[in-house]
């Protein structure tokens, strides 16, 4: 006899959401702050995503090697931007024939556990508000850049570095982080400075 074991099922809008209490988050502009926390955030807080992506590698791949096909990416140098502990994007996701990979990363711990899973892999510690390369065909970060605090300034270092006809590619397949959502509101002059959320 096959048992199949079935999740419940939680209404999260009627049973979940009215019970959580309230979260203030205060808009953070200071990109020293945001670094440092960033710099020394516990790895424990990135590593849990590739639980979820193992789940979904395939497709994933898929939309990684269609992307480079109908762009045209670049297959021989690329720098991935906040590449965290698991390293995933080059482990798994980029296409297999693209070479010259390189990972920045901020954070001293995430890259300790990165070369430990990956001791291929070429590993830089450094941070996208300040890219000193120059002429470089691909930029690329796997849901790392909205982990800034400005994403216009961001978005500037990138095009200083990028080669003539060089691509910026990111792709989001976390949850956004709550702060570059609520800066980027901000300086839209959409949203206050004090935000409510459960
Ligand atoms: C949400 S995690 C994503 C990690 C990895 N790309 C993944 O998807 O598993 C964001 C990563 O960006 C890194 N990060 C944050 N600020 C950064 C900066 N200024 N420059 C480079 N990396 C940064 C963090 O340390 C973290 O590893």
């Amino acid at each position: 006899m096959l048992i199949v074991e079935r999740r419940p099922i939680i209404d999260v809008y009627n049973i979940l959401l009215p019970n959580l209490q309230p979260v203030v988050y205060k808009l953070i502009e200071d990109r020293a702050i945001i670094e440092d926390h960033h710099r020394s955030e516990p790895i424990s807080c990135t590593m849990g995503f590739s639980r979820n992506r193992d789940k979904v590698r395939h497709s994933l791949q898929n939309l990684f090697e269609e992307l480079w096909r109908k762009y045209n990416l670049s297959r021989d140098h690329a720098i991935e931007y906040g590449s965290g502990a698991t390293g995933y994007y080059d482990a798994f996701l980029r296409p297999r024939d693209v070479q010259n990979w390189l990972q920045v990363e901020i954070n001293p711990s995430a890259i300790a556990e990165n070369k430990k899973r990956n001791p291929g892999a070429n590993i830089a510690e450094g941070s996208y508000n300040y890219i000193q390369y120059r002429g470089v065909p691909l930029i690329t970060g796997l849901s790392s850049l909205d982990t800034s605090e400005n994403l216009y300034h961001v978005m500037d270092q990138v095009a200083e570095a990028l080669a003539p006809c060089g691509y910026f590619l990111h792709v989001q397949d976390v949850r956004p982080g709550i702060t570059t959502v609520l800066n980027y509101l901000n300086r839209k002059e959409t949203y206050p400075k004090e935000f409510l959320s459960n």
